[in-house]
């Protein structure tokens, strides 16, 4: 959701739009109240209905709507109903050139208007000075305010890139934490690292952006020494909240920095696999976090210790069905009521791809909404960040629940052979 302010100044700024156009409108239809106060050679052709004053004011009056009727949109009212395009880059920009020749506009005619009424500047004899004040107090400051209000509603809905909080409101908001798991819906795709977990023996698991934990409660009921880490302080509390939560250690930190997973259970040092489970891995954008991400899993792994995890196909372009028509979802929540959610693409600009949830509360009726980029990378580049990082490439595999879509990851720490060189991987994919 837009935050108010913005959307309170958009509608400022179309409010006075249309009442701009529907002043050009009256006198395009011929109306002549208020005529005097324009004043110059405008009047007067108004008062003769020049042809073309009428086609030009029918022209001012279209643009004005234009302008005015975008001020909400680019702030990003009806978002849930309009294209997502709507909202983009070209039309934003659009949008501040509008909203800065308003304000140069009006400003300098203001300006211009209060110095003449001041005395500073001389008007010419034959001067309209009743159209002038009007100008001055009425007509040029209305141009300037509209175009105050639409630029202040852009800037304050302005993207902020990098600033963007670390962890997307889908999982740091409480109550857009709290119906995660209830949107998700089944978890088949958990099925693939339970079997790894069984198929590689491995008893500790550090389960990198665990998020609601749901995978990390799984194999705690397993028996497994699991630790979970999340930044998302709202969606630990989920967590901790399941069944087998409390044999789990919940950390609560980035995994571009690093971690420290303490002690096993069982007196073993070194984690024997690392998770990063529900595209984890697509979430760190820049190649250093990444790296970063790499490093804390290498870290935590006891030596020749596992990593698993999975990113998207690029080339299966999933982004395509993320809209409301295919993504729509409803849910009922114990005790929070029915919520619906659907996605929309903010973004392609690969390989980042941004997207906006929206999630509406039946309860109360609030819409809360959550913008999230993820880098998307190919099999090849995820290949050779591992590498970088000290891991040998033990397999690809395809994600069983998401045939063709996915690939699954599972690389080892690399342990160099006694006497050998510090460098160089396998790739037994
Ligand atoms: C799509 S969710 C997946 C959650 C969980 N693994 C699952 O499968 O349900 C992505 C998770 O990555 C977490 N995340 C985001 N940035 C992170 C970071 N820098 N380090 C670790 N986790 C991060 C988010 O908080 C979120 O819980």
């Amino acid at each position: 959701m837009p935050p108010r302010r913005a959307v309170a100044l958009a509608l400022v700024a179309a409010a006075l739009g249309v009442g701009h156009a529907l002043f050009s409108a009256y006198w395009a239809l011929g109306g002549t109240a208020m005529l005097d106060t324009i004043g110059g050679s405008l009047e007067e052709a108004g008062r003769d209905r020049d042809p073309d004053l009428i086609a030009g004011l029918w022209v001012v009056v279209v643009v004005k709507l234009v302008v005015a009727v975008a001020a909400p949109i680019l702030v990003g009212v009806g978002a849930a109903t309009l294209p997502a395009w709507a909202r983009s880059r070209v039309p934003r920009l659009l949008g501040w050139v509008a909203a800065v020749v308003l304000v140069v506009y009006g400003g300098v005619l203001t300006l211009v208007g209060l110095l003449i009424q001041a005395g500073v500047i001389e008007a010419a004899d034959d001067a309209d000075h009743r159209a002038i004040a009007w100008h001055a107090y009425f007509w040029d400051p209305w141009f300037l305010l509209w175009g105050l209000a639409f630029a202040a509603g852009l800037w304050l809905t302005r993207p902020r890139g990098t600033e963007a909080p670390v962890v997307d409101a889908i999982f740091a908001e409480p109550r857009l934490a709290a119906v995660y798991d209830a949107l998700d819906g089944d978890r088949d795709d958990l099925d693939v690292y339970t079997a790894l977990v069984d198929e590689l023996g491995a008893r500790s698991v550090l389960d990198i952006g665990c998020g609601t934990g749901t995978f990390a409660c799984l194999l705690a009921r397993r028996g497994t020494d699991v630790i979970g880490l999340d930044p998302a302080e709202a969606s630990l509390n989920v967590a901790r909240r399941k069944p087998g939560a409390d044999r789990v250690r919940w950390l609560a930190g980035d995994a571009s920095a690093p971690v420290a997973t303490g002690p096993r259970a069982d007196g073993g040092t070194g984690i024997d696999l690392v998770t990063m489970i529900g595209n984890v891995a697509q979430v760190f954008l820049a190649d250093e976090d990444w790296a970063a991400a790499l490093a804390t899993a290498s870290a935590a792994l006891r030596p020749g210790g596992w990593l698993a995890f999975e990113v998207r196909d690029p080339a299966r372009q999933a982004w395509r069905g993320w809209d409301r028509a295919h993504a729509y979802r409803r849910a009922h929540v114990p005790g929070v009521g029915d919520v619906e959610a659907w996605p929309e693409v903010t973004d392609v600009r690969l390989p980042l791809v941004s997207f906006r949830w929206t999630v509406v509360f039946a309860a109360d009726g609030v819409s809360l909404t959550s913008e999230s980029t993820l880098r998307l990378r190919s099999r090849d580049e995820v290949a050779a960040s591992l590498g970088a990082a000290g891991f040998a490439l033990h397999e690809v595999r395809g994600a069983p629940d998401r045939p063709g879509a996915e690939f699954v990851f599972l690389a080892h720490r690399w342990v160099p052979p006694p006497g050998a060189a510090e460098e160089g991987t396998s790739d037994d994919a």
